[in-house]
């Protein structure tokens, strides 16, 4: 197994960076190539904050990569919003291989943050090298994005060692559903607490260029958040975040029923597409579509 150096530095530099020029901005800029691991560093030295989407196919991704979002997760979310599965734990590799590789076709300057599923780097770092290369090499993802804090450190080690870019993920770990037995708030308490900073500086020390905070209180967020050098991206986890996350069904209104407190519906899409669903139906019906104008002679 490899070996945890205990003084790596992560990527991120501490000296402060001068205000991004105009257009260089993480969200809202004029860039026209990809954006990178380095470009994601800069902004966390320039204090600035950015918005991340999830994505699972080409036609949204590509509305996401329009409008500026500058990361985009091919989520295992996938499993409970796209594939119709109760959780994240039965999304494959293969799943998240297919679904990447659409995702950055339809994409030109988004970075593309592919997940490894659950069991596909459980076992160990040599496990978690041979998927993450494969999602790398086969789909055009810049990076990818495991669970786990002081667990996951040797596989994030070994990831960033071999030139694979690793956004780490702590706090709630929807991959851990049965082990927790639900998605309850993580981090409360004193002992949760401390765990969730070790977690936090264990990935950053093992090279992690961005960590995911979901489900923990808003005061411990904004503490993690201080005492790292890489982005924190908020998920549930307060407005002091770096950056934050929703996936994108959440965000647009598509999930069906209850969603979690810390979701915003930005659209009501759900309701939008099934009203335009039943218009088509009807005019079908009453043989008032296809008009002239759709016609061929
Ligand atoms: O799979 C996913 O969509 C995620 C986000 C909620 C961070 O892990």
């Amino acid at each position: 197994m490899t070996q945890l150096s205990p003084a790596r530095k992560p990527a991120a530099e501490p000296a402060a960076t001068p205000p991004a020029e105009p257009g260089k901005t993480l969200y809202g800029g004029t860039r026209s190539r990809r954006v990178t691991v380095r470009d994601i560093a800069a902004a966390k030295r320039r204090g600035e904050k950015w918005p991340m989407l999830t994505a699972y196919d080409a036609m949204t991704a590509s509305v996401f990569d329009g409008a500026g979002i500058p990361v985009l997760l091919v989520g295992d979310s996938m499993g409970n919003c796209h594939l119709g599965y109760e959780s994240t734990v039965p999304v494959t590799m293969d799943e998240i291989a297919l679904l990447s590789a659409a995702v950055v076709r339809g994409t030109d300057r988004a970075l593309i943050v592919a997940d490894l599923p659950f069991g596909a780097y459980q076992e160990g770092p040599v496990q978690a090298l041979r998927n993450a290369t494969r999602l790398v090499k086969e789909t055009g993802a810049g990076a990818v994005k495991l669970e786990g804090g002081e667990r996951s450190a040797h596989q994030v080690e070994l990831l960033v060692s071999a030139g694979i870019p690793v956004m780490a993920h702590i706090g709630l770990t929807p991959q851990s559903v049965h082990a927790f037995g639900g998605y309850p708030v993580q981090g409360r308490g004193e002992e949760a607490a401390a765990q969730l900073l070790r977690d936090a500086k264990a990935v950053q020390d093992a090279g992690a260029f961005a960590v995911v905070l979901e489900a923990v209180p808003a005061e411990l967020a904004a503490e993690v958040t201080r005492s790292l050098q890489i982005p924190t991206v908020g998920i549930g986890a307060g407005a002091e975040c770096d950056a934050q996350v929703l996936v994108w069904t959440d965000m647009a209104g598509m999930t069906a029923g209850r969603v979690p407190k810390f979701v915003k519906q930005y659209l009501a899409l759900r309701e939008l597409l099934g009203d335009a669903a039943k218009e088509f139906a009807e005019e079908v019906c009453a043989g008032t579509f296809p008009e002239e104008r759709h016609t061929f002679h």
